[in-house]
């Protein structure tokens, strides 16, 4: 693998599931790959698990890992080409990306959607305008519209826990109080639309995903419908690709509650969650929850994804 920002740069996904699920069983096989090199983590926004995991994959390959907060310790990059640089931004991704590559063999970028210009969001600005100038791989850590890596840990906990070849996968819209990126939801529905055969998403009218990403799942306007005999629930929130970055409070039955879900039948959301708003306490402090397995696989999903790279750059 070249570089991990879609779909796109996995040359088979069934592969690396199953690389990852065999990392898991012995997570210092590789622990001498990485040595000598460095992996920089460069996070626009938030992050626990994203960060955290995919230092702990880096160490578990003997990679030297830095870490840094860009939007809050570092100059405010610009990104347009031939902006006069007379006002906010004071470095630009030129010179950035470019610098970055000197000290990084690999690049791990965590970017945000803005949810006002959908067109940048889109068009992947951000980590676009890095890939062009960097020289080093880049990784994306999430992006405007996509979460790779939290996809693929996704699909090693399904494939770990799943009871039957081709379970009944569901995609749920939840409620949330803010604005927040359809970029989980789009990965979600891409990497499961093409490693599994029933993958079905229900959202709010108004709330459809990106058709790109949509393409392998029936999609319902109907939630109870939607997740009848649904072996796996997947819920996350999204507001609007339609109507850009809108929200609603219209739909607060949403939540997914025990009732919803059938016997035997698992939850699964990336977290962070709002608890008793996404997801009732009852659910999520059931066996039904995958939550703390996702997130214990976004290291194996990381370090597979960092093996591959440094094995194609030997
Ligand atoms: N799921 C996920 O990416 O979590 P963080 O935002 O905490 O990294």
């Amino acid at each position: 693998m070249k570089q991990l920002i879609d779909l796109t740069d996995i040359p088979n996904l069934n592969d690396l599931v199953a690389l990852a699920r065999q990392i898991k069983q012995n997570p210092l096989q590789n622990k001498h790959l990485g040595e000598g090199k460095t992996i920089g983590l460069l996070f626009f926004n938030a992050s626990l698990r994203t960060r955290l995991s995919t230092q702990k994959a880096a160490q578990n390959l003997g990679l030297n890992c830095m870490v840094m907060n860009l939007n809050t310790e570092g100059w405010q990059i610009e990104f347009e080409d031939g902006a006069v640089m007379n006002q906010g931004t004071q470095e630009h991704i030129k010179e950035a990306a470019q610098v970055v590559s000197q000290y990084c063999d690999i690049i791990g970028l965590r970017t945000f959607a803005t949810l006002s210009d959908k067109e940048a969001d889109y068009a992947e600005t951000v980590i676009q305008k890095f890939k062009q100038y960097a020289t080093s791989p880049i990784v994306s850590l999430e992006s405007a519209t996509l979460h790779p890596l939290q996809s693929i840990a996704d699909l090693i906990t399904i494939e770990e826990q799943k009871t039957i070849e081709q379970p009944k996968i569901v995609l749920t819209w939840a409620p949330h109080p803010r604005a927040l990126p359809q970029a989980v939801g789009n990965s979600f529905a891409a990497f499961a639309g093409e490693f599994y055969e029933n993958v079905s998403i229900c959202n709010p009218k108004g709330f459809d995903l990106a058709p790109e990403f949509t393409k392998n799942a029936k999609v319902y306007h109907n939630q109870e419908e939607a997740l009848k005999d649904a072996d796996f629930v997947y819920a996350k929130n999204w507001s609007s690709y339609e109507n850009y970055g809108a929200t609603t409070d219209a739909h607060n039955d949403w939540t997914i509650t025990q009732e919803k879900l059938k016997p035997g039948a698992k939850f699964m959301h990336c977290l962070p969650i709002r608890r008793n708003v996404i997801a009732t306490d009852a659910v999520l402090d059931s066996s039904a929850s995958l939550v703390i397995e996702q997130a214990n696989n976004r290291t194996f999903s990381a370090q597979a994804v960092l093996q591959s790279i440094l094995n194609e750059n030997k």
